[in-house]
C-alpha cells in the first residue's frame, strides 16, 4: 500500500517535470508570435489611417475631426513603436514577417528612423489640433517620407498590402 502511494506520487512528479519544460517553451513561442501579430495589426490599422488622412487631404473640404483623430493615433503608434520589436521577433523566429533581420543587425540607423517618424508624427498631430492647416499637406507627407525610408531598408517586398509601391 505504502509502495503503491510511492509510486503514484513518483509518477506524478515526473510526469509533472516533463509537463512543465514543454509547456514553458510553448509560453515564450506563443509570447513572440502574439507580439509579431499585434505588430502586424498595428501597422495594418497605421497603414489604413494614414490612407483614410491621404484621401481628405486632397479633398476641397476635408474633414479635418478624421485627420485629427487620425493623426494622434499615429503618434501614439510611433511611440509605442518602440517596443514592437524585441530581440527574436524577426524571421529567425520562424514565424512569417516582413520584418527585415536588419532590423537588430543594424540598430542604429533604425533607431534613428523611430525617433524621425515620432518627431515627424508629433508634428502631424500638432499641426492638426491647433494649424496651421495650410501646413497638414506637406507635414503629412513628411511623415510619409519616413515610412517609405524605413520599408525601403526594414521591410521585406511583395506585401500586397504595401501603399508604397515596394
Ligand atoms: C521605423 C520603421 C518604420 C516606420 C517609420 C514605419 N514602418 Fe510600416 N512597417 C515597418 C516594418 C518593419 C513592417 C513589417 C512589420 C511586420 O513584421 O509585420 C511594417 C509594416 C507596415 C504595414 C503592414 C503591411 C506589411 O507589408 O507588413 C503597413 C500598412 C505599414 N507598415 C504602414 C506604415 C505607415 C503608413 C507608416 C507611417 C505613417 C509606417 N508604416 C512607418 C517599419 C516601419
Amino acid at each position: 500500500m505504502e509502495r503503491n502511494i510511492k509510486h503514484r506520487l513518483f509518477a506524478g512528479t515526473v510526469i509533472f517535470g516533463m509537463t512543465l519544460i514543454p509547456l514553458s517553451l510553448l509560453a515564450a513561442d506563443t509570447e513572440i508570435e502574439q507580439i509579431m501579430k499585434d505588430r502586424f495589426e498595428k501597422f495594418e490599422q497605421m497603414g489604413e489611417a494614414y490612407d483614410e488622412i491621404n484621401r481628405e487631404v486632397e479633398l476641397k473640404n476635408p474633414d479635418y475631426a478624421l485627420i485629427k483623430k487620425h493623426a494622434i493615433q499615429i503618434e501614439v503608434w510611433a511611440n509605442e513603436g518602440l517596443q514592437w520589436f524585441p530581440v527574436g521577433s524577426g524571421p529567425e523566429s520562424g514565424i512569417k514577417t516582413s520584418t527585415k533581420a536588419e532590423v537588430w543587425s543594424k540598430p542604429a540607423k533604425f533607431r534613428a528612423l523611430q525617433d524621425e517618424f515620432i518627431i515627424e508624427a508629433r508634428e502631424l498631430k500638432t499641426i492638426s489640433i491647433s494649424g496651421p492647416l495650410e501646413k497638414l499637406s506637406a507635414q503629412f507627407k513628411k511623415t510619409g517620407e519616413v515610412c517609405s525610408e524605413c520599408h525601403e531598408l526594414y521591410r521585406k517586398k511583395a506585401s500586397l498590402f504595401s501603399i508604397f509601391g515596394n
